[in-house]
């Protein structure tokens, strides 16, 4: 049989038959996608579906997130928390909050999201809650440790995911062809699996998402 090229790809295809982004969502990411050069930071259509979905099957009280940037991943968590339900959300650079707080508020969600400033290795030892979700999205050389920091409060059954834990695919390629950032990822990753506190799954959306689950 002659070989038919396909139309698109299967990402093209899955993004068809997953909920289409809100209005308010596409106007966020076009917005940072205008104001600011790095908007291929932000979550977009298929993570944020992602957390959201999970973010309404586990209906967590407290969530963290380290990494805010214009606040895409954030709005998606804060639709699925519970009724007085709380996400806290650091990050260094104080110039997108008002961006990310303008979309909270026209949401519904701002009284329920907390923005912390600063060097989030400093900022998540002044946090005392216990949480049920947290999502590490900042520099990647900090995985490690933003994950040791954590570790303790969140609840046991709780879970850690972390973004960008394929780093483009950079994580297969031997150790001297990879970037800082890449060695930095595949070391987080092997300590995850080292971890016998925790049952974990890497799961290959966009570019890829390590689910921890704390025991
Ligand atoms: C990939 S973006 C976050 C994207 C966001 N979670 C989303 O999906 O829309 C990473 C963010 O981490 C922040 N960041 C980098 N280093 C940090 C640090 N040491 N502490 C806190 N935030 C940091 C950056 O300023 C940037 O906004």
């Amino acid at each position: 049989m002659a070989k038919v090229s396909k139309p698109f790809t299967v990402g093209e295809y899955a993004e068809q038959y997953t909920t289409a982004q809100s209005p308010l969502l596409a106007a966020l990411s076009r917005e940072t996608h205008l104001k600011t050069a790095r908007g291929i930071m932000l979550s977009g259509h298929m993570q944020g579906a992602f957390l959201q979905m999970f973010c309404h099957a586990l209906k967590p009280r407290r969530v963290l997130e380290i990494g805010t940037f214009t606040g895409y991943s954030a709005l998606c968590m804060a639709q699925g928390l519970a009724p007085d339900g709380l996400l806290h959300t650091i990050d260094i650079d104080e110039e997108l909050h008002d961006i990310a707080a303008k979309y909270w508020a026209e949401a519904g969600v701002g009284g329920k999201i907390v923005q912390h400033t600063g060097d989030a290795a400093e900022v998540v030892q002044g946090i005392n809650e216990i949480f049920d979700l947290v999502f590490i999205d900042a520099d990647k050389v900090g995985y490690e440790n933003y994950y040791n920091l954590v570790f303790d409060k969140v609840a046991p059954g709780g879970f850690i995911l972390a973004d960008n834990v394929l780093y483009d695919g950079e994580v297969v390629l031997p150790a001297e062809a990879q970037s800082k950032n890449a060695k930095a990822i595949h070391q987080f990753n092997e300590m995850v699996k080292a971890d016998s506190r925790v049952e974990h799954m890497l799961l290959g959306l966009r570019d890829g998402i390590m689910m921890v689950r704390k025991k």
